[in-house]
């Protein structure tokens, strides 16, 4: 199998399908895999025509979570090198991802396991069908949630949660899963692509230079003393309006109070008319 036939990437008015692409082998992440999801994230970060990214699972997998074989084992036999590769594959396009540059969606249509929930962590929102199905197996097999994954249940969930997942291994489908908040909302199996859809013309209507700004804010900010935020979100601010070559704000405020084209508690202001300085 050539290496581009396990993600699979299409492009269509604005928004970058990228799907796990072994449905046979349920999406698991292979070495293969991993590097190849480095390479798309590289080809499609800063392409004008794309201004959002969704994160699908091409058959009944959304993603089992690390390839067993491919993973652990064929890579152990390798010795601690072979290990520390893989490990850097598969964390460094997780890392990519929560930093990608431009909005990512998780779209979650089946299986999510194990080290599955590191790209849905990285992704900024996620959507569920509400058939998906999410656990920590490790315990099953008799390891720990590692590679990221017990982080990410302690900052996505309340404690309870987070440990009654890790220990028991339990599944817990869309629905719960939007009740716990590991998702935004779960919804039909047949409703999914449209939902994700809707989601994504809402984030392309912003400003593309603010959206990412915004969302690295929402993830730095969780660490920092009351006092270090609100510094770091004056400086964000005004490295945002340095980069923002349409000076966006400033017509975000004139389309409300000069124009009175908009107003800015029900929807966007209109891009097309900002002038790039
Ligand atoms: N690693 C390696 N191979 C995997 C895999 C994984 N995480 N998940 C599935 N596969 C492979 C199976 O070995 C099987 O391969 P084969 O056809 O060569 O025998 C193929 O994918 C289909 O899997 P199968 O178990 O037959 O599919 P299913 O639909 O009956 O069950 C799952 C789906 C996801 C419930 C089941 O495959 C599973 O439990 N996978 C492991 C999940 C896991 O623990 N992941 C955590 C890793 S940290």
């Amino acid at each position: 199998m050539e290496e581009q036939d396990v993600v699979s990437v299409h492009v269509e008015d604005g928004i970058a399908w990228v799907n796990f692409a072994r449905p046979e082998k349920r999406n698991a992440m292979s070495p293969t895999l991993n590097r190849r999801m480095m390479d798309v994230l590289d080809e499609l970060e800063f392409r004008e025509d794309v201004g959002v990214l969704v994160l699908g699972g091409e058959g009944t997998a959304w993603s089992a979570g690390m390839d067993l074989k491919e993973y652990f084992r064929e890579t152990e036999a390798q010795g601690l090198r072979g290990v520390r590769k893989s490990q850097r594959e598969s964390y460094g396009w997780f890392r990519r991802l929560r930093w990608f540059q431009k909005p990512t969606i998780a779209m979650v249509n089946g299986w999510c396991f194990g080290g599955g929930f590191g790209p849905l962590f990285a992704c900024d929102l996620a959507i569920s069908a509400d058939e998906a199905k999410y656990g920590l197996s490790e315990i099953n097999w008799g390891i720990l949630p590692g590679g990221g994954v017990t982080k990410v249940v302690v900052d996505l969930l309340p404690m309870r949660d987070a440990m009654w997942l890790t220990l028991t291994g339990d599944l817990i489908d869309g629905k719960q899963a939007a009740a716990m908040r590991l998702v935004n909302e779960s919804v039909p199996l047949d409703r999914l692509k449209e939902r994700t859809t809707e989601v994504a013309k809402m984030l392309l209507e912003k400003n593309p230079v603010t959206l990412k700004f915004a969302k690295d804010a929402v993830r730095r900010v969780g660490l920092m003393t009351y006092d270090e935020a609100e510094d770091y979100l004056v400086r964000m601010q005004e490295a945002c309006n340095f980069h923002d070559k349409t000076d966006g704000r400033k017509e975000g405020i004139r389309q409300f109070i000069d124009e009175k084209s908009y107003k800015p508690g029900l929807g966007a202001y209109d891009k097309s008319k900002a002038q790039p300085r």
